[in-house]
């Protein structure tokens, strides 16, 4: 089983900030496999680290990303006990700190939150940005917006590209209608197929819903359990007590 960190280290840091990142990418050494993280744009169209299309749940600024310069966003706090608050951080930051473990394959999964607003260009945008930086064999792209997907796959033939959905046998269905991705990305409780008619794909499994998910009973995730089903991968907030 690969391990990811979703959002960064999420459940002991503030999620998708570099501090996060910074404890994930300190983990590739024990076998994390890579960081997933969430874009979206700015108003003068920077691509900018975070979840939500709003700013208010993780950061002490209110409003939606896409009204703001990249330079008014900086000015929020994201606190993380810390005397220093964390910022919403940039790609360009994420990958300047994650690059030297990148080189020697730790991965990144950038997922395009254009499922709301679609932000028309974000594809070429954060394609070009990983191709500044020659990183590309350790990036997958992913979203729930199949059409996005098609315009990544309609720009490179060769990048790695997750179809997200909540059921497997969905983002199976996506796939073969031709959005160009070539592997999945369910979410954990959605492992609705038998495991042979996952044979050969890659299988990344990602848990939503409520806060530690990975912990909802106070025992650990069963990950034999998922790997019996064909989860490849799974993303956790907390990869640490699991590595
Ligand atoms: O990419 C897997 C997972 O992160 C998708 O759901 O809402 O956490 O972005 P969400
Ligand atoms: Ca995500």
């Amino acid at each position: 089983m690969k391990i990811w960190a979703h959002r960064g280290c999420s459940q002991l840091y503030p999620e998708n900030t570099l501090l996060a990142f910074e404890k994930a990418a300190a983990l590739f050494d024990r076998g994390l496999t890579g960081i997933e993280l969430d874009v979206q744009l700015t108003r003068d169209g920077e691509i900018v680290v975070i979840h939500d299309e709003r700013i208010d749940r993780t950061t002490d600024g209110y409003g939606f990303v896409r009204d703001y310069t990249l330079s008014e966003l900086k000015t929020f706090h994201i606190h993380s006990g810390r005397t220093e608050a964390e910022r919403i951080p940039t790609l360009t930051e994420v990958l300047d700190l994650i690059e030297a473990p990148m080189r020697k394959g730790f991965r990144l999964n950038i997922e395009l939150k254009n499922g709301v607003y679609p932000y028309p260009g974000m594809e070429e945008k954060v394609h070009a940005l990983v191709e500044r930086y020659g990183l590309h064999q350790q990036v997958v792209y992913s979203s729930f917006h199949a059409r996005s997907l098609s315009v990544m796959r309609s720009i490179d033939p060769h990048v790695e590209i997750g179809i997200l959905d909540g059921r497997v046998s969905d983002c199976l269905y996506k796939l073969k209608g031709g959005c160009g991705a070539g592997v999945l990305h369910p979410a954990g409780w959605g492992i609705d197929l038998p495991k042979d008619e996952l044979a050969g794909y890659t299988v990344r499994a990602w848990f939503g819903g409520h806060l530690y998910p990975e912990k909802p009973t106070g025992g650990k995730m069963n990950l034999q359990a998922l790997e019996d089903k064909g989860v490849t991968d799974v993303f956790l907030n907390e990869p640490e007590a699991y590595l």
